[in-house]
């Protein structure tokens, strides 16, 4: 009963202040979002950070299952401000010709993104720290990046030197606070903007605080030497005690995985405990970062206005060290890498709540603007307003789309003995299922290779795939229920054919493209038997040739085809079936396109 009732007040107070907002523009919310570097939520990272336990994650609601979409820092970056996925921001790597400022630039990006929306519709914008890669001391104002009332961007080649960063303030020339740890810098950034903020009581702000940790060390002008970050003075040597977690995918005995990953020699003791210490740096750089949750918090109370500021705590993507033999880095759609820590307090969230529901990079902005009372109809998200008060309304989905294109890189000395630390064919398609009884990560790849995980398993339990081979005897479970493992595989390929190439509602609700009829809206739905000769007949995911960007042709098909349901034919009409090349008279069900 108790529970029962406090949801209902904080749902209709949430209700209430809306339609309040909606009236009275000055309530606006004030919004803070903390965007760190590479931070992982496998290794425990969260646990480290006291001020962020205390302010965020005990005063506000955590989002266990939400997922990057490109494993790497600039196409999720881009992501996050525009809402949509990188085989539609185009923005598919750090560096141009596929990615990089430039590229946010060229693809007219700079004129659609989530910082303009929000200063053209009143409010005060900042950002301090790492916007892109290739964001550079040469390009910075050319042109200058829009939207923000003040900022203070790290520049490249030196956004990675944790003490000698070059900074660019309000598109000023480049300056170099040499020997000033990063960090700080974009402390003092923060509480310069707060100033400015509160005092303009008539608008409302929203703040990026975006710092460089816990990401490697790079050193200029050598590409590819990551070494761990250098952490402030105070806070080093802490934590001497931590180990990464031991979990059964760290290290194994055999090798996981497909392509590259399945050729990893097993890490031996001496990288195994360098990585240890890797891990505990991060964790030490990651204090200047709790530092500044604490300052930033304490400042917003003082100026009495913590009770309407929503503060957004989360990360580019994630990172792994040492998980299925892996040196320090990204770039994988392994849980490690997609799984990214957010946390967000604020008026009307419930706090200390922990929930499992999936969500997405893409669908920040739309939460965000949501928030501050902004039409969100006509942005072109790729996903959709994140359940922040918990009050339900429309479902969410269970999906999770993945991609990613170039190569892998290993972050550590050791990553890079034998040769330049770069995987190539490093490009595929995958997907992340989350529901309640079960949970997938299913990955095509360029090679074709093909591989599932069952995430639900307590143990690692992947199998690399090949076509009616290994399939036939396989099972998994699904709602307490053995299905046998191809037809669960025919379905996770259907859907991610729909998403590797969606745009917006289809992206939202991707079933729809399969079912137009909307009578299939999750995995456990679209495993009926009467479905089985239609998944087994659709179109497969597949590649024609490993590319270091999104290169449509070598993408394989594009199209899928959708279910269709012969009751809503008269017994003479005639459907054309592209699968079987023939005119199809007064079928049950067919495919069409
Ligand atoms: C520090 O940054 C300056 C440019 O601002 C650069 O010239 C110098 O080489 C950098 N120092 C190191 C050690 O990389
Ligand atoms: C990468 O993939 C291409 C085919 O797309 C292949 O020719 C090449 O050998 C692969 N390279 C490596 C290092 O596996
Ligand atoms: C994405 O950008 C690359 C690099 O400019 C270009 O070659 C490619 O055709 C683009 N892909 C699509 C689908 O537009
Ligand atoms: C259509 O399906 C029904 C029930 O499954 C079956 O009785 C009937 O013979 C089928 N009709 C045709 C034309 O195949």
């Amino acid at each position: 009963m108790v529970p029962k009732l406090t949801h209902t007040i904080l749902a209709s107070s949430w209700l209430l202040s809306a339609t309040a907002r909606a009236h009275a523009a000055p309530n606006r919310p004030n919004i803070v979002f903390i965007l760190t570097d590479d931070q992982d939520n496998h290794m425990g990272s969260l646990d480290y950070m006291p001020s962020l336990q205390e302010h965020l994650i005990q005063q506000g609601t955590t989002f266990e299952r939400h997922y990057c979409s490109t494993a790497i820092c600039c196409p999720s970056r881009v992501t996050l401000w525009t809402g949509q996925l990188a085989h539609n921001t185009n923005v598919t790597n750090v560096n141009p010709p596929w990615g990089g400022y430039p590229k946010f630039v060229q693809n007219g990006y700079n004129d659609h993104h989530l910082a303009l929306w929000l200063q053209q519709s009143g409010y005060n914008t900042y950002y301090a720290g790492k916007l892109f890669n290739s964001h550079t001391v040469h390009n910075y104002d050319s042109p200058p990046v829009s939207g923000y009332t003040q900022s203070n961007f790290f520049l490249d080649p030196f956004t990675y030197q944790y003490y000698n960063v070059s900074t660019t303030r309000n598109g000023a020339p480049p300056t170099n606070p040499v020997g000033k740890y990063s960090t700080d810098i974009l402390a003092e950034s923060a509480q310069e903007f707060l100033q400015h903020a509160l005092e303009d009581e008539s608008s409302p702000f929203f703040i990026t605080l975006a710092p460089i940790a816990p990401h490697a060390l790079v050193g200029e002008g050598s590409v590819g030497a990551f070494d761990p970050p250098q952490v402030a003075e105070r806070h080093q040597g802490l934590f001497p005690e931590y180990k990464i977690p031991r979990t059964p995918n760290f290290n194994p005995d055999s090798p996981s995985g497909v392509n590259w990953v399945s050729n990893l020699p097993k890490l031996d003791d001496e990288v195994v405990d360098y990585n240890d210490e890797y891990q505990r740096l991060r964790l030490r750089s990651l204090q200047a970062v709790d530092e500044i949750v604490g300052s930033v918090v304490a400042r917003l109370e003082e100026a009495g206005v913590l009770d309407n500021t929503f503060i957004f705590y989360t990360s580019d993507n994630g990172y792994h060290i040492g998980q299925h033999r892996l040196h320090p880095g990204k770039t994988c759609g392994f849980e490690t890498d997609i799984n990214v820590p957010l946390i967000v307090r604020g008026p009307g969230i419930p706090a200390q709540k922990v929930t499992r529901v999936p969500s997405s990079h893409t669908d920040l902005a739309p939460t965000i603007l949501q928030i501050a009372g902004i039409e969100i109809d006509d942005k072109k998200f790729d996903g959709s307003p994140i359940d922040l008060h918990g009050i339900g309304g429309e479902p969410r989905s269970e999906h999770v789309a993945v991609e990613f294109w170039g190569y892998g890189l290993a972050e550590s000395i050791f990553g890079r003995k034998d040769g330049p630390p770069v995987y190539p064919n490093n490009s595929y398609k995958g997907l992340r299922i989350e529901a309640e009884d079960y949970g997938f990560y299913y990955s095509v790849w360029c090679s074709n290779e093909r591989e599932l995980y069952d995430m639900k398993a307590s143990h690692i339990h992947s199998q690399t795939l090949e076509r009616g081979k290994s399939l036939i005897d396989a099972t998994v479970t699904i709602n307490g229920k053995q299905w046998p493992l191809e037809k669960v595989v025919d379905r996770l390929d259907a859907l991610m054919m729909v998403l590797k190439s969606c745009k917006q509602q289809t992206c939202i609700h991707p079933w729809r493209s399969l079912h137009p009829s909307e009578n299939v809206q999750s995995l456990s739905d679209a495993l009926a038997t009467e479905y089985d000769e239609f998944y087994r007949g659709q179109v497969k995911v597949s590649f024609t040739k490993c590319e270091s960007g999104y290169i449509l042709e070598s993408e394989g098909p594009q199209a899928v085809h959708a279910y269709q349901d012969m009751r809503d034919y008269s017994p003479d009409d005639e459907i054309y079936d592209p699968l079987k090349q023939q005119v199809l008279v007064n079928p049950n069900w067919s495919l069409w396109e």
